[in-house]
């Protein structure tokens, strides 16, 4: 037995020489020490039957001998893993993975041009508030509340627990454009005024290519002394002039907006086709771009001012449809949808 024992040693002590990796150690650790058919501890198991009088000094032996084992492997074991942590650590001079950052959504990064383009011109700019109440939403803004045009902006209203503590100001609601800000700005304001209140809006209506429940605005506003339509006409012509940078052609068409008397609705010539009809201008060869007027004399005196004194025009751009003819998307629900395929493109 003690022969074989030192057989084992020596073949033992053979193969971890060669061992080079942690599996392989452990392979070894296996045959040896393992607990059913280790070499070491088969021996054990065979002490039984050896001579009473031999147990003892064999017993020893084989104990001295699992211990050489024992810590001839941990040894192995550490310098295998000291080894394979330097395999591990990395080189220094090759050059980093660059850590992805985000960036500006294109809509915000639309946004900034066309607020650049308004400061340029000395207008200041306003934030305003996404809930809103019937009274500033419609109100205010001379649509009462059996107005039939009220049906032209569908509204999401706030629950019912959320109503009660709003006295006189009718409903809770997602605000349905950015109008309402033009009586709250002017709540601290005095002419003369050139504001905009770029902002989202809501609205319940289903979604299309064309159409989102929640956009952009652009609302615009300017007040002063004797300000006429071609005050309007001429600033817009500009702003779209400035932000799509080239010179473009507008036609200018009557509309309704109970809160401006005339309503205008603006359209640019589309940039597409230069005006000879294509599928995003459906074949007009116009762009709709803007719904705008002259401030309604009503309205002038919701916000405390005599219209014999002042007049003023106000618009409405959608951002998201601007945006889209800008870098020439062709539905506006991939803004909202989240997909990285889109957004990283801008
Ligand atoms: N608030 C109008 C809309 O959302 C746009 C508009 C603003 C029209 C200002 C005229 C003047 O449709």
């Amino acid at each position: 037995m003690k022969d074989k024992l030192k057989k084992i040693k020596d073949e033992f002590l053979k193969r971890i020489k060669e061992c080079s990796s942690l599996d392989d150690l452990e392979k070894i650790e296996k045959d040896y020490l393992g607990r059913k058919r280790g070499k070491i501890t088969l021996l054990f198991k065979k002490l039984k039957t050896l001579p009473p009088e031999e147990r003892p000094s064999v017993g020893a032996l084989l104990n001295q001998v699992k211990k050489e084992i024992k810590e001839r492997i941990e040894k192995s074991r550490f310098q295998l893993r000291d080894r394979e942590k330097e395999k591990l650590s990395f080189d220094i001079t090759l050059p980093g993975k660059k850590i992805e950052l985000g960036h500006l959504h294109p809509i915000t990064q639309f946004l900034e041009k066309v607020i650049d383009v308004f400061l340029s011109l000395g207008f200041e700019v306003v934030e305003g508030r996404e809930i809103e109440t019937e009274k500033y939403n419609f109100d205010l803004l001379n649509i009462p509340s059996e107005h039939p045009a009220r049906d032209v902006w569908d509204t999401f209203y706030l629950k019912q627990y959320h109503q009660e503590k709003i006295k006189g100001e009718g409903k809770l609601l997602l605000r349905t454009h950015t109008s309402p800000m033009q009586i709250r700005a002017m709540e601290k304001r005095k002419p003369p005024v050139r504001l905009i209140i770029p902002g989202r809006v809501f609205r319940h209506e289903a979604t299309d290519p064309g159409h989102e429940t929640t956009f952009y605005q652009c609302e615009g506003l300017v007040i002063d002394k004797e300000i006429k339509v071609t005050d309007l006409i001429g600033t817009l012509k500009i702003v779209l002039e400035r932000i799509f940078k080239k010179k473009i052609r507008i036609r200018v068409r009557p509309s309704y907006y109970p809160f401006v008397e005339p309503g205008l609705d603006i359209d640019m010539q589309c940039l597409i086709c230069g005006g000879k009809g294509c599928s995003v201008c459906k074949q007009t060869g116009w762009l709709e771009m803007l719904g705008s007027g002259m401030v309604h004399p009503q309205v002038l005196k919701n916000m405390g001012l005599s219209p014999e004194k002042y007049s003023g025009f106000a618009f409405g751009m959608g951002i998201d449809r601007m945006m889209m003819f800008y870098y020439g998307v062709n539905d506006v629900r991939l803004s909202y949808s989240g997909d990285l395929r889109f957004i990283n493109q801008f």
